[in-house]
């Protein structure tokens, strides 16, 4: 395994998804975090300084722990990782008068174990690049591998000590060859066998999870979303009967969706689960309101009630599975304020394991989204739970916007939305898409439908791609399909005369329309 010291750079979790892909574990540790014996006991096989924020040169800014060089473990700093790196080896760093960012090249002016397999001696590689400072005088023992125009030593190594930095970013797709270069560290220099698959995960969780649980008890809130399924099928796997499902089904689900769970977790996997078919009370309670948060908080509260009598009638529950992942835990390094912690409860149950005197069972904890789906391959789930675009908790009735949620309009929004992402699979775009919808507007518009005249919704269709929900582009779809998918709307849904094709950003506009 391999430990990442962060010092806040924006893509170090990017350096922890290149290495896990190349078969190693890894994990992101705050740079101030670290002490000898916390570097014992986690037993890496080197060391990783990320990208961050800060000057070398200013007084205070962040430094790698002493015991990460008196390890003599290989490491390999990368941007602001190597500056500091240098500086505390004996090395100089200046601000630059050259600054880089974005694509730049380096000239490879010697071989080197980093590079082995990919760059060689006297080539020119394109890398992406971000820094002011930079390195203008090397620590006692290293040589200078690679230069840029703004960084005299872009690439460096100490053979003898495997201590080898970098001034670009090898984890951004910018840098081509990038992911090559981390591999070569972690297989070639630290010797890790890359043998960490989902196979492997998976037979690890289990025995944790039957270690952990031992014969008690364990209630999991389905969704139909990923996280909660493959949870789901993982305990299933690991402990069978002693789990229990419960999905609060709000009546707010897409098209056929309820029935997919009901179908996949019952029948299929043959797991215990409580269907709680709560639509009745969700629709009543929301009867009359207009409001976007009126209506989250509503359905919230409501989806913990429910949720929390039912697992009250199951009865015996010791534990309760959530689906946190890896992002949701790292403790982020906020070089300003000091390391804080963010911890995301994304989660609708928020706050009752607490109430409910249960502890928790997080299995994803260490686990990326993509990791989360491969694992959800290798326990047989489908596919298209498996690649599922995020849906948010509280389902269609945000969909609905600035209008009172009923059971007729939830009906036409369903069905536009099922014709909308058929379409999508069909024409092969769903997996280059994060997320895609229908809205029903709170419009009335004016229509011919054969020789009469019609009076119906009016529906946006929207399609963003995004990495992480904070930023997105919309899709831009070719306007033949826009068209295919208006002229099957409008034909086949009673109640929606007009389509609109939403052409908004993140930012300034949000993914969904409230
Ligand atoms: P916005 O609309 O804020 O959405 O750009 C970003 C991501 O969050 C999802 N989203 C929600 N998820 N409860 C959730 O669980 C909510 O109330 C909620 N609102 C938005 C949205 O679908 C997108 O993926």
């Amino acid at each position: 395994r391999i430990l990442i010291l962060d010092f806040g750079s924006q893509v170090t979790q990017l350096i922890a998804r290149r290495v896990r892909e190349s078969g190693v574990y890894c994990e992101i540790h705050p740079f101030n975090k670290v002490t000898a014996d916390s570097l014992a006991a986690f037993g890496a096989k080197g060391i990783i300084l990320s990208g961050g924020p800060s000057s070398v040169t200013e007084d205070g800014s962040p430094r790698a722990p002493q015991a990460v060089f008196d390890t003599k473990l290989p490491v390999l700093g990368i941007c602001y990782g190597q500056q500091t790196l240098c500086e505390q080896l004996g090395g100089k760093v200046e601000p630059g008068d050259h600054r880089e960012f974005g694509r730049a090249y380096v000239d490879i002016v010697a071989d080197c174990a980093l590079f082995t397999g990919v760059w060689a001696k006297g080539g020119r590689e394109q890398v992406w690049m971000s820094h002011g400072d930079r390195v203008t005088r090397l620590p006692e023992g290293f040589r200078v591998v690679g230069t840029s125009d703004g960084a005299p030593y872009a690439a460096i190594a100490n053979d003898e000590r495997h201590i080898y930095a970098v001034q670009f970013h090898p984890e951004v797709v910018h840098t081509p060859h990038g992911a090559q270069l981390l591999k070569n560290f972690t297989h070639g220099v630290c010797g890790c066998l890359g043998d960490w698959t989902m196979a492997a995960f998976k037979a690890q969780a289990i025995a944790r999870i039957r270690d952990q649980v031992g014969k008690g008890r364990v209630i999991c809130g389905l969704s139909g979303g990923v996280d909660s399924s493959v949870v789901a099928a993982l305990l299933h796997e690991a402990i069978g009967d002693q789990l229990t499902c419960v999905y609060v089904d709000h009546g707010l689900m897409r098209l056929g969706e309820s029935e997919q769970v009901v179908s996949v977790f019952r029948d299929r996997f043959n797991i215990n689960l409580v269907h709680c078919d709560a639509s009745e009370l969700f629709l009543g309670r929301l009867a009359g309101m207009t409001d976007p948060e009126a209506k989250r908080k509503t359905i919230g509260a409501l989806f913990i009630d429910v949720f929390e009598a039912e697992a009250k009638k199951v009865g015996g529950a010791d534990f309760l599975a959530q689906g946190t992942l890896y992002p949701d835990v790292i403790e982020s390094v906020s070089v300003i304020g000091g390391p804080s912690v963010t911890i995301k409860s994304h989660h609708n149950v928020g706050g009752l394991p607490e109430r409910m005197n249960m502890k928790l069972v997080e299995p994803l904890r260490e686990l990326f989204k993509d990791e989360v789906r491969a694992l959800g391959r290798e326990l047989g789930l489908p596919d298209d739970m498996v690649g599922r675009h995020p849906f948010p908790g509280p389902g269609l009735a945000i969909r609905i916007p600035g209008q009172e949620i009923t059971r007729e309009k939830l009906e036409i929004l369903k069905k536009a939305d099922a014709i909308y992402l058929e379409e999508i699979r069909a024409a092969g775009l769903y997996d280059a898409i994060w997320q895609a919808f229908t809205v029903l507007l709170p419009v009335r518009t004016v229509g011919v439908m054969g020789d009469s005249r019609s009076y119906d919704y009016a529906c946006a269709i929207r399609a963003v791609t995004s990495t992480d929900g904070m930023t997105a582009d919309f899709y831009p779809f070719d306007m033949a399909f826009i068209g295919r998918v208006a002229n099957r709307i409008i034909n086949e849904v009673k109640g929606i005369n007009r389509v609109t094709y939403d052409v908004t950003s993140k930012p300034p506009g949000t993914i969904e329309w409230e």
